[in-house]
């Protein structure tokens, strides 16, 4: 039985492994959504200062590009810690375009 159980479980534990490694370490969505509402939609609502963005606006690929390079005018960012951005981050990844939950936020 142990021969056959072991693979399986260490096959589990690599895809699991292999996704949490594409997203924001450590974020927590729940909160993100919270601190997108708060934070990001007051620019960022169709005909508002920074154009409508919702987590739909991009992919989970573009997502994690976007938060790495993060060239967003510190005006947008103002007050946010490093571990609000990161709950923000894993908001917007979690139901990017093409992600197995899009979501507009709305
Ligand atoms: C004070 C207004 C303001 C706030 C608050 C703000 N933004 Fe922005 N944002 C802008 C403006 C203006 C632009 C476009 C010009 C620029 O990048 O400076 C922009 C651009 C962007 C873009 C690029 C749009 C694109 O299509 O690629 C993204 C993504 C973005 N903001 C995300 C966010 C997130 C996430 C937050 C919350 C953490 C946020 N913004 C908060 C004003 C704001």
């Amino acid at each position: 039985m142990k021969q056959i159980v072991t693979p399986v479980i260490s096959l589990a534990l690599v895809a699991f492994l292999a996704t949490t490694a594409l997203s924001a370490e450590g974020g927590n969505p729940r909160k993100g959504k919270a601190l997108f509402k708060k934070s990001c939609k007051e620019c960022h609502v169709k005909g508002g200062a920074g154009g409508e963005v919702t987590p739909l606006t991009k992919t989970m690929e573009q997502w994690d590009r976007y938060f790495e390079k993060l060239q967003h005018n510190p005006e947008g960012l103002k007050g946010l810690s490093e571990q609000d951005l990161k709950d923000i981050q894993q908001f917007l990844f979690d139901h990017a375009a093409d992600s197995p939950q899009p979501e507009t936020c709305g």
